[in-house]
């Protein structure tokens, strides 16, 4: 078997876990258990760029279980799990080509080990895959039948691609599916950021002013937390609606050149680039931190704060510390990758329970259905969403209402009113 990983002699520990992320996954558990028996993808050939962590482990065994034929690469350099590579290769017998830290070069050739073994579904985090498949692996496209992709910045991509007609496979956005941002972007960004600032830095977050740039599903969740630890949260926008929210929901709502000068931690989720740059570093306070939790090192302008800075040098793992020509120290935690997979292990196995059972049920629809879709970006069925919800609620012990008979028949109707 092919793989590239860092150290076999690991295996052990990221056995157990792996073990110990799948008791908080009872979703990825049922479907597993349906896959087992149906086999629904005997045979099919899966290549999947993850973070390869303890729950992508649990996702990669279930379409195993279910008969898949997997190599997984990472999707990004810094989030890898080394013990689970060498568990998943040891352990599980899964190809893996992923090395945490691993440069550039080492990266894309990951990828393509991943890609050359000429795969059916691709399964994306940042639409990586697609986008080699599309610009130097063409001759692979006509195996596709699709693929899917975890999250936004991906989806972005994506969209970009199917707009202007370059798109050759239809995708799944499993990002879009309510069962993942609601839960994923929301309270998994929100813990596991704060989780990554934290382990990386051992700060106290009460009392400091704490600037989130982007109030998507993962800034509410980042602020949400950042406010019940004390913090005095600031919000920074481009988009109205989305800045409104923001000022109900309580929060100071300023320019980012205005709170620059204000904010001790500076956290960027926004999925663009250059959020904070020369003119903000300028203003930044001695001892400002700052952390990126959107999905490419792109936030924060590192370029323009090496050329404005005098010396560098790592204060503590995950540290670099930046002095500037006016004196003032400002730091970057994680080289501004996505903190909370470089200096924690990402989001909490509960969340990522629902997000990879959409992915695993995804792929089950993919290979039933793909053929018959245009190469566009499609939303997971609404039938997969809900089903996901409604294990989950049963794995958590919850029971809901039902409709009565009455009920059906009134939101069935227009003709009744006061
Ligand atoms: N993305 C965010 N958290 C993750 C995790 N724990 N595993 C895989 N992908 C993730």
């Amino acid at each position: 078997m092919e793989y590239d990983i860092k150290d076999i002699g690991l295996s052990q520990k990221g056995k157990d876990r792996i073990e110990w992320a799948e008791r908080w996954m009872p979703v990825l558990k049922q479907i597993r258990e349906t896959f087992i028996k149906s086999q629904p993808l005997k045979g099919l050939k899966v290549a999947a760029c993850l973070h390869v962590t303890t729950e992508t482990a649990s996702l990669m065994l279930t379409l195993k279980a279910g008969g898949a034929d997997i190599r997984l690469c990472a999707s990004n350099p810094l989030s890898t799990q080394d013990d689970v590579t060498a568990a998943l290769v040891n352990e599980y017998e899964i190809p893996v080509f992923a090395i945490k830290g691993e440069d550039n070069e080492t990266y894309y050739k990951h990828i393509n080990a991943a890609l050359d073994f000429g795969p059916r579904i691709t399964m994306d985090d940042g639409a990586d895959l697609v986008s080699t498949i599309h610009s130097s692996k063409q001759h692979l496209l006509e195996n596709v039948i699709g693929g899917t992709e975890e999250t936004t910045t991906g989806v972005l991509r994506l969209n970009q691609m199917a707009k202007q007609s370059v798109l050759k496979y239809p995708i799944i956005a499993i990002n879009d599916a309510l069962t993942k941002h609601f839960f994923d972007n929301r309270y998994g960004t929100g813990q596991s950021t704060i989780d990554g600032i934290l382990r990386a830095t051992n700060i106290l977050f009460a009392g400091m002013s704490v600037v989130i740039a982007g109030y998507g599903w993962c800034g509410r969740g980042v602020a949400m937390r950042a406010e019940g630890m004390g913090a005095n949260v600031i919000i920074t926008e481009v988009d109205p609606l989305k800045a409104l929210e923001a000022v109900m929901d309580g929060y100071s709502v300023m320019p980012m050149h205005e709170a620059a000068s204000v904010g001790d931690v500076f956290i960027t989720v926004t999925g663009n680039k250059s959020v904070l740059r020369k003119e903000h570093f300028e203003k930044m306070k001695d001892g400002a931190i700052m952390a990126n939790a959107g999905h490419f090192n792109v936030e924060i302008n590192i370029s323009q704060l090496e050329q404005i800075s005098s010396t560098m040098r790592d204060s503590r793992e995950f540290v670099k510390e930046y002095t500037l020509a006016n004196g003032r120290r400002l730091y970057v935690l994680a080289d501004g990758r996505l903190i909370n997979l470089s200096s924690a292990e990402g989001h909490p196995s509960q969340v990522m329970d629902m997000s990879f059972a959409n992915q695993a049920l995804s792929v089950e629809y993919l290979l039933k259905h793909g053929n018959e879709l245009k190469p566009i970006v499609f939303k997971v069925p609404d039938a997969i969403d809900h089903e996901i919800a409604r294990l989950k609620l049963k794995a958590l012990n919850k029971n809901i209402d039902a409709l009565t008979d009455e009920q059906i028949k009134y939101i069935n109707t227009w003709e009744e009113g006061t």
